[in-house]
């Protein structure tokens, strides 16, 4: 992930564009840049490193200016490089980028058939040669600006100065977030509130598809058609700039938002777009272990039974997942071939890091998927694999539950690679599909939100809810039901749909949804034949499915339709319509969704 920093100021801005690179550094560390207009002309300065091997270029070659566009970096298209670093350059185009350009290859062998050259590896450049060419073709900076938007695909967050347009700043977001801080006589563009923190404290959240024209008079805002656009000014303080709500009403429902640029962050660190390779990072030799033990509680847990599937599938590496609370009590038998791997959110969690001292006693080698670096689990590991989620403030765990997956997905590619049970081929084939999953979790949150809104309102009069799944969709189901009970206090069970006729099928009546979660995939037709033995019974199906499985879907069952996506990501991408189904019933029952009653973000006891 990365930061982004644009000042249309008033004083000398290199110092201010460090100032607030220094407090993005957290987002990406690898390289960093500063662009600036002097004398009528772009100008650039970029060092490989931290922002303080940035400073000491600019000390030996200070940029003298008043409007600048700064970026810190963490590398995903080429390695970390002073080349690779941004801004980017295309003729009169400087160019910071947060993110992924998925058809930046296709773009590229475009260009280059136009006769284009290339300096740099990155996906970004390709989008400065794109507001290039529309400037050659004597567009105005914000049409070459909006027409280069139209040709690219995925998630990311961009800022861009042109030459000859001394006091303007272009910005637009899709999947990652942008903000638009507002100043006296000067205006600046944010990765985040924490970017603008030093300069103001007004400041507007872009929306998704939003692009911006920022200078010294203000904002023009236009949404992803085109229009003109205003968007709510409001004051945030430095401290809470981290954790900041930003357009919406509760942590959970921004959280959920959250989750295009969470893993997109947490897919950095695992992936080489260019290579099409998955690596642990830190690197780890997975032919050195014979099982995989995963060690978690709560929300981790199903994510490690979610990813149990995919590890034993793609890398026929034998997986057990089990609540850390019972593991820990049983003495397990564990072969010392085992690598413990505890998935935590907070890394503090007492029953999973109790789970984890235990292996680590036994000899075993242990690792951690957790989002807070700082934490003792971090700490005490021997391989940290971290997710990048950002700050999860929600007690209900979201982007925290997908960035786990995300990694684990990631780890499971590199896994089976290393075992030989794909070639080099089909790893980059299931590198390419993962490398789509923040555009298309930003895609099925935006299909599922309305689709989902009269189905809240049936689920939130139900006093139980099932909900059904098949393989990793099982594990969906069961943080489905999760985020039910947490979110609106409802009764909700998680069911194998296979496991419905043992018992829950007792349960069936037209007052009980049943919320059947089936992609179209190999496990779609046994479902279906679950989904009728409900319907046999008069119960209320819910099936959430893609468009393939949609056109199968019984005539009275309800249908939730995500976007059609490869099986690796639909864990992914089915995860957002349990989460926004939980955040509106809550919501709709008046329940703090944020703190929901009884609970602690950090379970620190046992
Ligand atoms: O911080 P951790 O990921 O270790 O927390 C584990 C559980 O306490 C957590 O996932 C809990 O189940 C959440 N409230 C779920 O939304």
């Amino acid at each position: 992930m990365c930061g982004i920093i644009g000042i249309v100021g008033v004083g000398p801005v290199a110092p201010r564009v460090v100032e607030s690179l220094r407090r993005l550094e957290y987002r990406g560390y690898d390289s960093a840049g500063i662009a600036a207009h002097v004398g009528g002309r772009l100008d650039r300065r970029r060092a490989k490193g931290k922002i303080r091997d940035l400073e000491a270029v600019l000390a030996e070659e200070p940029l003298h200016a008043t409007t600048g566009l700064g970026h810190t970096r963490w590398a995903t298209h080429g390695a970390p490089s002073v080349r690779n670093a941004h801004p980017q350059k295309s003729g009169r185009v400087m160019l910071v980028h947060n993110g992924i350009i998925e058809n930046f290859a296709a773009l590229k062998a475009e260009l280059k058939a136009m006769g284009r050259e290339f300096e740099s590896e990155t996906d970004t450049e390709v989008v400065a040669q794109l507001i290039d060419v529309g400037l050659e073709a004597g567009k105005a900076p914000i049409d070459a600006f909006k027409a280069a938007l139209g040709r690219i695909s995925g998630a990311y967050a961009l800022g861009a100065l042109i030459e000859g347009h001394e006091n303007l700043i272009l910005g637009a977001r899709r999947g990652s977030p942008l903000v638009v801080g507002y100043g006296e006589g000067e205006m600046f563009l944010g990765s985040d509130a924490l970017a603008v923190g030093p300069f103001t404290h007004r400041i507007s959240y872009l929306d998704e598809g939003d692009f911006v024209a920022i200078d010294h008079h203000g904002a023009r805002i236009f949404d992803a058609s085109g229009q003109p656009v205003e968007r709510a000014i409001r004051a945030v303080s430095a401290s809470a700039a981290l954790v900041e709500k930003g357009n919406y009403r509760h942590f959970m429902e921004k959280e959920i938002h959250d989750q295009p640029d969470a893993c997109q962050h947490t897919l950095s660190a695992y992936l080489d777009p260019i290579a099409g390779v998955a690596a642990a990072p830190e690197g780890f030799d997975f032919t050195t272990i014979d099982r995989l033990q995963i060690l978690a509680c709560g929300t981790a847990y199903y994510a490690g039974l979610v990813a149990r599937y995919l590890i034993e599938d793609l890398a026929g590496l034998p997986t057990d997942v089990e609540v850390a609370s019972e593991f820990r009590y049983r003495n397990p038998a564990v072969a010392p071939s085992t690598l413990a791997l505890a998935v935590s959110q907070s890394g503090e969690t007492a029953d999973t890091l109790a789970a984890l001292r235990w292996c680590k006693a036994k000899g075993l080698r242990t690792a951690a998927i957790v989002n807070a670096p700082e934490s003792t689990m971090s700490r005490e590991v021997d391989l940290l694999w971290p997710t990048h989620a950002g700050p999860e403030v929600c007690v209900l765990s979201t982007k925290a539950f997908t960035a786990q997956v995300t990694a684990l997905t990631a780890l499971g590619i590199a896994a089976a690679r290393a075992r030989a049970r794909i070639d080099a081929e089909e790893e980059k084939r299931l590198v390419e599909v993962l490398l789509e999953a923040p555009r298309l979790l930003s895609e099925a949150l935006e299909a599922v939100e309305d689709q989902v809104r009269p189905i809240a309102l049936d689920v939130s009069r139900a006093r139980d809810v099932l909900y059904l799944g098949r393989g990793p969709m099982f594990g969906l189901a069961l943080e489905g039901a999760l985020k039910l009970k947490e979110g609106s206090y409802i009764h909700a069970e998680g069911y194998a749909a296979g496991e419905m006729k043992h018992g829950p099928i007792a349960l069936i009546d037209e007052d009980t949804p049943v919320i059947v979660v089936a992609p179209s995939d190999h496990f779609f037709e046994k479902t279906m034949s679950n989904i009728s033995e409900v319907i046999a019974r008069n119960g209320s199906v819910i099936l959430v499915t893609d468009e393939r499985g949609a056109a199968h879907a019984p005539a009275n069952a309800k249908v939730v339709t995500v976007p059609e996506c490869d099986p690796l990501i639909a864990p992914l991408i089915f995860a957002t319509p349990l989460q926004l189904l939980a955040y509106q019933v809550g919501v709709s029952k008046g329940a703090d969704v944020d703190q929901p009653r009884n609970l602690a973000k950090s379970v620190t006891v046992e």
